[in-house]
């Protein structure tokens, strides 16, 4: 078996995503689950890009131990000093250098010869080489570059200190059998090529990153990278969860491994899930909600007769646990420690007693507390999401009826401790909901997109609403929970709104500590 190393880019390309906004916390939070999940490399983000993904980066970099942490960086040397700044403490230091060496790319975008990119990128990589031992380059658009020149550049950056060579697919054009071949290509043309790992990057515009990213692999790529769920730029990236779980169950085909721990897929996708606000599609395969229901009387009867007639996976190898100890009204302390710990998360001590309280006031209104249900309240309690809210709702009511258009009252607690209050009406609930809210808030507020599913099964089940909007022009998504859609429609309202106010917050933290 051949070992292959796992980079994540959640945290950076997958941040890319359009209205995705993590805030510090929640980046923190996946980090630590991807330790978890044993990827080999995350690349915490771009530190240059912000003040909020610097500091991001730092955090990331100062707690993970295990794995290494890469940091993005443009082919500059102040981009590149600041990404060493970002990662200089962790215990394994990547920086990660791109520049595009594509034809199209080098003349439009970057307005350079062929000759100036190599030398920039040869001095780019030395100058990271004064810093950082390990050192990723990426040559950006490099299923469109020309083979001999891309062999070339690869030579020479090797030579200036790279440990690894990435050949992105940056606008997911490529088929499986010219990517194979390009790296097949680079491995018998490139005279230093075995003193480094060679990595694929592969975007999802065809839907080929799998295959093209499996193709790399057959031809000498030794780092795959991608995202959970896949998520990323326009149709997003090569999604880590289905090449690992490919790699295991096809193993009498593949003779390939990776350091991931399967069990904490699931876990890993719901994380990120909630974190960005991108909904998993159910069909999706591997961490989908359909992926491993069966639904046709001859797959049940086959299943319920042999399951590997049509289940080639065990919901159990990704951590989805089917013999579920489902907590009540009746379940004490102890019980729910079990269960927070099979759900993989660890409270301090006050945060336990938090979440327990938490889970008593569902209890009251819930017969059985589901483990998404945990989820959702856990999350929330690690990433202190209450005691950091910005406008806090204390109460609303919505007056609906099928003659007049309905009316909503909302009573908020300010950042500044002050209660205010007051009616608006809309031509739906949702929206009389909002344009009160919005009355009451100094931010501008444009919503984009609204979706509203449930959490759990029968008719006490939780409504989850993921909201996606501008608000004073930056766009970000917001997720809310509540017994009721209009309680969770508020929340999510007030989610993202307070999203946008925790980051610049922590953001001007950061930038006063460090004055
Ligand atoms: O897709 C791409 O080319 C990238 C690089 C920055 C590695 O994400
Ligand atoms: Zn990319």
């Amino acid at each position: 078996m051949t070992q292959i190393k796992i980079f994540d880019t959640t945290l950076r390309d997958g941040e890319q995503s359009p209205g995705v906004n993590l805030n510090q916390l929640e980046k923190l939070e996946i980090a630590k689950q991807l330790e978890r999940l044993g990827v080999d490399v995350m690349e915490a983000g771009f530190p240059a890009s912000s003040q909020g993904d610097f500091n991001a980066v730092q955090q990331i970099a100062n707690t993970v131990h295990s794995v290494t942490v890469a940091a993005l960086a443009r082919a500059n040397p102040k981009d590149i000093d600041r990404a060493w700044e970002a990662i200089k403490h962790a215990k394994k230091p990547r920086i990660h250098v791109f520049i595009a060496t594509s034809p199209i790319h080098m003349k439009y975008k970057l307005k350079k010869t062929p000759e100036e990119v190599i030398n920039v990128a040869v001095e780019m990589v030395k100058h990271a080489k004064q810093k950082c031992t390990d050192i990723e380059w990426s040559a950006e658009d490099a299923s469109r570059t020309e083979l001999p020149f891309l062999a070339e550049i690869i030579e020479k950056v090797i030579d200036a200190g790279a440990t690894v060579i990435n050949l992105p697919d940056t606008v997911g054009y490529t088929t499986p059998k010219e990517y194979g071949e390009m790296f097949n290509y680079i491995k018998n043309n490139v005279s230093n090529i075995d003193k480094v790992d060679l990595s694929c990057h592969c975007h999802d515009d065809l839907g080929m990153a799998l295959a093209n990213s499996i193709a790399a692999m057959q031809n000498g790529a030794t780092q795959i990278e991608g995202t959970i769920n896949g998520i990323g730029e326009r149709a997003g990236n090569a999604a880590l969860e289905e090449i690992a779980v490919a790699l295991k169950i096809r193993e009498d085909f593949y003779p390939y491994s990776t350091n991931m721990v399967l069990k904490e897929i699931k876990r890993t996708s719901d994380l990120v899930s909630k974190f960005t606000g991108m909904v998993v599609p159910g069909n999706k395969a591997i961490v989908g909600r359909n992926a491993f229901a069966h639904e046709s009387g001859i797959h049940q009867d086959g299943v319920l007769k042999h399951a590997e007639t049509y289940e080639i996976i065990t919901p159990e190898l990704v951590g989805i646990q089917s013999n579920n100890l489902v907590l009540g009204k009746h379940s004490g302390r102890h019980a729910f420690e079990d269960k927070i710990e099979q759900l993989g998360f660890k409270l301090s001590e006050n945060k336990l007693s938090e979440a327990f309280q938490a889970f008593k006031q569902l209890t009251d209104r819930k017969k059985e507390v589901t483990d998404d249900d945990l989820f959702v309240i856990l999350t929330d309690i690690q990433t202190d999401i209450q005691n950091r809210k910005r406008y806090k709702l204390i109460s609303f009511q919505v007056q609906y009826d099928s003659q007049n258009l309905p009316t909503a009252t909302v009573l908020l607690l300010t950042p500044d401790g002050k209660e205010v209050k007051t009616a608006q009406t809309g031509q739906g609930s949702v929206e009389a909901l909002y344009n009160t809210i919005e009355a009451l808030i100094e931010e501008e507020i444009q919503l984009t997109d609204f979706t509203l599913s449930s959490i759990g099964k029968g008719k006490d089940a939780l409504a989850e609403v993921h909201v996606s909007m501008n608000v004073d022009q930056t766009p970000v998504s917001g997720r809310g929970t509540a017994q009721d859609v209009l309680e969770a429609a508020a929340n999510a309202y007030l989610n993202a709104i307070n999203r946008i106010f925790i980051t610049k917050k922590l953001e001007k933290s950061t930038i006063d500590s460090n004055a």
